[in-house]
């Protein structure tokens, strides 16, 4: 069997991801904080397409908590390895920096940095050992290009991609690719109250993404096909930077 590990695959991105790489034939981890009605509907929407799925909580940014999560998942399936982890667990907590309180400068920062260290630092090992695995970080536009209202957030995933670049080239001769994937708008419970009406007049394609459109990306970055791409992060924002 095959596993891999999305984190925060209960709702939006993740859980397009998650149906996407359980398309491909992975077993996965579907990961989440609190909602565990909806973490509970990937896995049946999963189920209900022919795929394998279980459900993983832990709170990404709690780097105790990750580790207890996962050893005692390794502990379960000693012959097992999770060769495709999707760092996607994100929240953001905007405000202009006069304003911003140190818990929404923090808690930003060790949900969308520090939960990728914390789980990727416990997985890297066995993807070491067997030669072969797949890092995909989802990043954001705003790491790239930075955005009003959000140095938080913008710190977190800027940071992330320089992450993605350093790691790729710790492991690349280990089989290893380690990529950032950079969406701008899509459509998810994270840009609900934004003004999408005026928003999309930016976006040359003239409307927001979709979090398949955004999980064809990953899936695609999971396969064997992508397999001298290392230390990237590819953009998929409709044309709106690049
Ligand atoms: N939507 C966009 O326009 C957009 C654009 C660029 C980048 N992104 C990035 O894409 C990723 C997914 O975003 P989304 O729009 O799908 O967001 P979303 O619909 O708000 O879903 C966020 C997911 O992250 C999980 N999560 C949050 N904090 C967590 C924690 N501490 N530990 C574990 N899981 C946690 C949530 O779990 P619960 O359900 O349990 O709360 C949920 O599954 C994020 O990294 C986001 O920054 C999104």
């Amino acid at each position: 069997m095959k596993y891999a590990l999305v984190t925060g695959g209960s709702r939006g991105i993740g859980r397009a991801v998650s149906l996407k790489l359980a398309s491909m034939g992975y077993t996965v981890l579907v990961n989440y904080v609190s909602n565990e009605a909806k973490a509970q509907e990937t896995i049946d929407q999963i189920k209900a397409e022919g795929g394998d799925a279980v459900l993983m909580k832990f709170d990404v940014s709690d780097a105790e908590q990750t580790r207890e999560a996962i050893s005692a998942w390794q502990q379960e399936h000693p012959e097992d390895y999770i060769e495709v982890v999707v760092n996607n667990a994100g929240i953001r907590r905007d405000n202009l920096i006069v304003w911003m309180s140190p818990e929404d400068w923090g808690s930003v920062i060790n949900t969308n940095l520090g939960g990728f260290y914390n789980v990727t630092s416990l997985l890297i090992k066995p993807m070491l050992l067997h030669r072969f695995g797949r890092v995909i970080n989802m990043a954001s536009l705003s790491g790239l290009k930075g955005m009003t209202g959000q140095t938080n957030y913008s710190a977190a995933k800027g940071g992330l991609i320089a992450a993605t670049k350093a790691l790729a080239q710790e492991v690349a001769r280990k089989g290893i690719t380690v990529n950032a994937v950079a969406p701008g708008f899509v459509r998810t419970d994270m840009v609900e109250g934004l003004d999408e009406a005026e928003l999309r007049k930016l976006i040359p394609m003239n409307r927001f993404g979709e979090p398949e459109e955004v999980a064809n990306l990953v899936g695609f970055l999971a396969s064997k096909e992508s397999s001298y791409i290392t230390g990237e992060c590819i953009s998929i924002n409709g044309g709106l930077y690049s």
